[in-house]
């Protein structure tokens, strides 16, 4: 799925799932600003993914991104049932680092999401220091150069490491393509969704500085209007 018009902000509701259909509702009336609503593990822990995604559409029709959080590493076949399960729930894109456990694996979640129909998201990079100490230097421009070449459309990278997220973008236009990032790492881990925006995000990832706020409707287009401003001074 195309996630239209950038900037817009990927809402993280990683909150129980009745609040996470009560969010979703009361952001109805900033449907245009917003990318997608990200569901994730604590959902799928609690009530379950499928019948969170019921209560969501029973209310509204934002797209909705599943984030096992650091989930679709496995074995091939595992990361491939992962996929097709989500799909099944009615997901309409999964985020996933299958990278983790190698080449085949990251292929693997590739081809799923392509005959399931639904969005691959690779997540390449995290926000928190030291997150990948363990990396070798050009590891995250290998795992790049693959998923361009595996056709990927979007990626998670970090919204609070701009020079990161100059490096991505730098690859991404040196390469002409449409790749799209997504950036967690805005509001509660400092990062500025202006900045970020300016920088390279096109989808600003947020979580606790839009359902922990008095004012999530507020919040939400408070963070869209930073973003316009950064990527108007792109
Ligand atoms: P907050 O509340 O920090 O939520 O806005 C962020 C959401 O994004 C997911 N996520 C990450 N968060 N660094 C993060 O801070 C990352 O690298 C990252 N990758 C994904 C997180 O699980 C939460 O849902």
């Amino acid at each position: 799925m195309d996630f239209g018009k950038t900037p817009k902000i990927v809402v993280s509701a990683d909150i129980a799932p009745n609040e996470a259909v009560q969010l979703a509702e009361k952001l109805l009336p900033a449907r245009d600003k917003i990318a997608a609503l990200k569901l994730g593990s604590l959902h799928a822990m609690d009530v379950g993914l499928r019948e969170t995604i019921k209560m969501m559409k029973e209310v509204s029709d934002f797209p909705l991104i599943y984030d096992h959080q650091k989930g679709c590493s496995d074995i091939p076949d595992i990361v491939e049932r992962q996929v097709l399960l989500a799909s099944d729930c009615g997901i309409d894109a999964v985020i996933g680092v299958p990278h983790g456990a190698g080449p085949r694996s990251l292929e693997r979640f590739c081809t799923s999401c392509k005959s399931a129909g639904i969005e691959a998201i690779v997540l390449l990079e995290m926000t928190h220091e030291g997150a990948h100490d363990y990396h070798k230097e050009d590891t995250p421009r290998k795992i790049f150069d693959h998923i361009m070449e595996l056709g990927v459309r979007n990626i998670v990278a970090p919204g609070n490491k701009y020079e990161r997220l100059r490096e991505y973008r730098k690859w991404i236009d040196e390469s002409g393509s449409e790749m799209k990032i997504m950036s967690p790492g805005i509001g509660a881990q400092g990062g500025q969704a202006e900045k970020a925006v300016e920088i390279g995000t096109d989808y600003p990832i947020v979580g606790r500085a839009i359902y922990l706020s008095e004012d999530p409707l507020k919040a939400v287009e408070e963070i869209y209007e930073s973003a316009v401003r950064g990527y108007e001074k792109r």
